[in-house]
């Protein structure tokens, strides 16, 4: 990776990836790209530029523009937004998928996108659910996701693009919130401990989903990017995980650092619904085996690490 295109730049994972792959690569190296600009970092401290993800042109146009030789797709719709808006997910995420992986070839750029513990779906084993298992997932953004990988499968085998993916499980950060997902509750729950010392969860007790800090999910897509290739069996998405908890769980490490803390529930059913038709811990061996994922941070240190920098932000 010497020069980069990230697309969704400024999401959840683009505002942080962009940052600290400037910090590795230089900052005229990494060309963060979205739909709009804001006065974050990502935006303002580098090259940035407009580019929906829809318009092929344009994406081909900045890519050339800077000679580009990764591409980096983030920009997509998150699980709850897609199943509210499925015909616009399937345009948004497959279309842009695809001019992503068009524009890859094109240059013949290395290529990232995430994938999710949404690709799974309720026929899938539940507990340590191995890299390659049943993947019949009954949502928008999780039939987007399975779609999205064998696509980006079919780039390597057909075209020889370098295409590299994870499969991600709700990703947490003080920086950053996530748009739209049915994990995002475990990011909430930390700003109303520090800000009311109470949460309302719309994920129900006794609902077990994975998730990782984001520092370990940024040091996993370098670390795949940079990994030799010729130690791949997959490609199109390696299973990685930190942890897995429900949301008491979640609750009573919090309530270490906040006296006092309580959780209530008011489940959505919309969002339940998709919770459950996800694994409740996934098995990250072969992301292992292959190119050596580990993760830094289990429950406890996230929490004492998050309530420290989410005090600082917000108080
Ligand atoms: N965090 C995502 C979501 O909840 C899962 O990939 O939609």
């Amino acid at each position: 990776m010497k020069k980069i295109l990230i697309t969704g730049a400024l999401g959840q994972i683009g505002s942080e990836l962009t940052m600290k792959l400037r910090e590795i690569y230089g900052t005229d190296n990494v060309i963060a790209t979205d739909i709009k600009k804001n006065d974050s970092e990502a935006a303002q401290n580098g090259p940035f530029e407009i580019v929906d993800v829809t318009d092929l042109n344009r994406m081909g146009e900045v890519a050339s523009k800077y000679n580009v030789d990764t591409v980096m797709h983030l920009a997509a719709l998150l699980s709850a937004t897609a199943e509210a808006k499925p015909v616009f997910a399937w345009n948004l995420n497959m279309g842009g998928l695809m001019n992503a992986l068009e524009t890859a070839r094109e240059l013949n750029a290395q290529f990232f996108t995430p994938s999710s513990i949404g690709a799974f779906g309720p026929s899938t084993p539940k507990d340590s659910t191995p890299q390659d298992t049943i993947m019949r997932p009954t949502t928008m953004y999780g039939v987007n996701k399975v779609a999205g990988e064998l696509l980006a499968d079919y780039y390597f085998h057909k075209f020889g693009v370098d295409t590299r993916g994870l499969r991600f499980p709700g990703l947490i950060s003080y920086v950053a919130l996530p748009g739209g997902g049915t994990t995002d509750y475990a990011v909430e729950i930390y700003y109303e401990a520090i800000k009311n010392k109470k949460y309302i969860s719309y994920i129900d007790k006794g609902t077990y989903m994975d998730m990782m800090y984001m520092p370990d999910a940024l040091s996993a897509i370098i670390d795949l990017m940079e990994a030799d290739p010729t130690k791949l069996i997959h490609r199109n998405s390696f299973n990685v995980t930190a942890m897995s908890f429900s949301p008491e769980e979640i609750a009573s490490e919090i309530s270490l650092h906040v006296p006092g803390f309580e959780i209530t529930y008011a489940v959505d059913p919309a969002r339940q619904k998709i919770a459950d038709s996800w694994p409740n811990s996934i098995d990250p061996s072969a992301a292992r085996e292959e190119w050596g994922f580990k993760a830094e941070y289990d429950l406890t240190k996230m929490t004492k690490d998050m309530i420290e920098k989410l005090t600082q932000k917000i108080l």
